[in-house]
């Protein structure tokens, strides 16, 4: 290759090779402009994958529909491929390098024939970072390329960074449909045989068969989430599943706060979130991921390594999330799965009312009281961030914001409080470590079951989760060794019932009355009781100032149910026992003291 945009010798072998492998008809370097993306999403406009929004309503907008088998993550097929099985541990799928390597170079073989394959440069957090942690994604699949573009700092400005010797991701994607010369092509390419591949020790990513945003934007979940956690268990710094966002008190006061929950579970309506309670205000830093490593002030700094957001559309409206909408009004976005609207608009279920006649996300006629859904439950929108009109100036800076609080929280119908304070760090980590939550369409499979989750992170974690606990534990021996300097850790749970199935919270903007007695909680104010889980608020102790609930609910959501609990301890101890001698012995002496205390409450 001579008109190569680098003179990088790893990355320009790695393209030969697979090329070699592939057979693509082409190869494009992707420059990042604003006339590639126009000349991409035309050409994705005239294969039938994208749908041309209405330009005066969603400038610059599409529409997206895939296969209706390739709708999610796709957790089963996902494996993180280290030397000893030992090390992807007992909640991952494994499979030996040498062996998923022989397997996906058969399946790779010709898959790009018929296609352009792209070189996509990008890097995860800002380019002026003091190391900026860069990845190539070679992808057949011009929708990947479009949504990068949006996701990730990517380009031109990338490939001139990373000059010719940085190292880098080397991340494979392939749609896994080869044309034959003259077949014509589907709007939306795919294959049954999915293979969503990680090579921990080697740092590489090799994504088939699935188009499907977490299978196939490879800088997300596959690199800034399992490959980065493996990085930070080496390096002593943490890559979590967890929103950033910037919270202000009426007096001013800011407080950094991180929250991991699992997919589909309210990160991204939390990190934007516009607070009921006067004077308060709440900044977004990032919606998925945050990369969080100490400074020489012994606190955690955390940054978002991400470029846009990747959010669930259904139930984001202009009452839950008014900053979303906001964001998606300025344009530059691609919906995926979502209803089209006769007049060039989307909709989504959540969305007011529906409009008397809709494309459905199948793209079928769709009318209200119809017996499906008109959007996939896991639709998304893909939007960049810097048009989120309450971004925080910081969410660019490579130093990122230090740390107060960190919330784990899940979907439970039962037994979770609205919010719980830890005890000190080891406490944290046993809520995070014990986390559960009811499954979403976030990923394929059953929905509504409840699994332990740990930190958000079961799908994420790129190594042994016993060994990723003991991590977590040891970060208290911090830059400085001051556990002092930790965040604070705190447990919500926006999500319990009441018997008749409503929620008892209302949740979304009204969150902010929960952030305001933790931001209590960490100046050493803020009334809580001790109860056999943690520090509980009183429902006194919240903020309740012109909000329409029943007394009777806020007891409830507050309530810690000794039976309830009791019910838990043995889901804990079969959870633990699957780590065996991996799991800190400290673990299990949370769950004994816990047992302990709920006998004697
Ligand atoms: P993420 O996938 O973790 O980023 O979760 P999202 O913020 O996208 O939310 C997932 C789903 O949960 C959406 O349908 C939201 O409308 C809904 N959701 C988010 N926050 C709340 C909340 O506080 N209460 C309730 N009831 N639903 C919520
Ligand atoms: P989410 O991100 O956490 O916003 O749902 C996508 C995912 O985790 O699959
Ligand atoms: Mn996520
Ligand atoms: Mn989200």
């Amino acid at each position: 290759m001579s008109d190569t945009p680098t003179a990088h010798p790893e990355l320009l072998a790695w393209i030969d090779d697979v090329a070699a492998l592939t057979t693509p008809d082409r190869i494009v370097w992707c420059d990042g402009s604003t006339e590639e993306w126009t000349r991409i999403t035309d050409e994705l406009v005239a294969s039938g994958t994208l749908v041309r929004l209405d330009p005066g309503r969603r400038p610059n907008s599409f529409w997206a529909r895939t296969d209706p088998t390739d709708v999610a993550r796709v957790e089963e097929r996902t494996f993180i491929c280290s030397t000893d099985p030992d090390d992807a541990g007992p909640t991952n799928n494994w499979m030996a390098p040498d062996e998923m390597k022989a397997t996906m170079t058969r399946l790779y073989r010709g898959c790009m024939r018929g296609r352009t394959m792209y070189v996509v440069p990008f890097c995860m957090g800002p380019l002026d970072a003091p190391n900026p942690m860069f990845g190539v994604e070679l992808t057949d699949s011009p929708y990947v390329v479009a949504s990068m573009r949006i996701m990730t700092r990517m380009g031109s400005a990338v490939l001139d960074a990373m000059g010719a010797g940085a190292t880098f991701v080397p991340a494979l994607h392939s749609v896994g449909a080869p044309l034959a010369p003259g077949e014509a092509d589907v709007a939306w390419p795919c294959n049954d045989t999915k293979y969503i591949s990680h090579f921990p020790q080697t740092r590489e990513i090799w994504s088939y068969g699935s188009g499907y945003g977490g299978n196939s934007l490879l800088g997300k979940k596959c690199y800034a989430l399992r490959i980065a956690s493996v990085a930070a268990r080496d390096e002593g710094w943490l890559a979590e599943h967890m929103l950033i966002m910037k919270l202000t008190s009426p007096e001013g006061q800011v407080r950094y706060i991180a929250g991991a929950f699992p997919s589909a579970c309210g990160k991204t309506n939390l990190a934007m979130l516009e607070p009921t309670i006067a004077g308060w205000t709440v900044e977004t830093i990032g919606d998925d991921i945050a990369w969080m490593r100490f400074g020489a002030d012994g606190r955690l700094w955390a940054t978002n390594p991400e470029f846009g957001l990747f959010g669930v559309a259904p139930g984001t409206d202009r009452r839950t999330n008014p900053n979303a909408m906001r964001t998606l009004s300025r344009g530059n976005s691609i919906f995926t799965n979502v209803a089209l609207t006769d007049d060039g608009d989307i909709w989504w279920e959540g969305m007011g009312e529906p409009p008397a006649h809709l494309t459905d996300w199948r793209g079928q006629d769709w009318t209200p009281g119809a017996a499906t859904p008109s959007s996939h439950p896991n639709s998304r929108f893909c939007t960049p961030i810097g048009q989120c009109p309450v971004l925080a100036p910081e969410y660019d800076d490579p130093r990122g914001v230090p740390i107060d609080a960190i919330l784990f929280g899940g979907r439970r119908a039962t037994t979770i409080p609205l919010v719980t304070e830890a005890r000190d760090w080891v406490h944290g980590v046993y809520l995070g470590a014990t986390l559960s939550s009811e499954t979403t369409a976030a990923a394929a499979g059953r929905v509504g079951v409840v699994r332990r989750d740990p930190m958000a992170m079961l799908p994420f974690i790129g190594y042994h989760a016993g060994d990723y606990f003991q991590h977590w534990i040891d970060m208290a021996k911090g830059a400085t060794g001051d556990a002092e300097k930790l965040p604070k850790v705190f447990y919500v749970n926006w999500f319990r019932r009441a018997d008749d199935g409503r929620f008892l919270w209302p949740g979304f903007g009204e969150n902010s009355r929960v952030l305001k007695w933790i931001a209590e909680r960490l100046d050493g104010r803020g009334d809580a009781v001790e109860t056999p889980i943690g520090r509980v608020p009183t429902a006194s102790a919240l903020d309740l100032t012109g909000l329409d609930v029943d007394k009777a609910d806020v007891e409830a959501v507050l309530r810690v149910d000794r039976a309830e609990w009791e019910a838990e301890l043995p889901k804990v101890t079969e959870w633990f026992a699957k780590f065996g001698d991996k799991l800190p012995a400290v673990l299990w002496a949370e769950l004994d003291a816990l047992r302990a205390r709920l006998r004697d409450s």
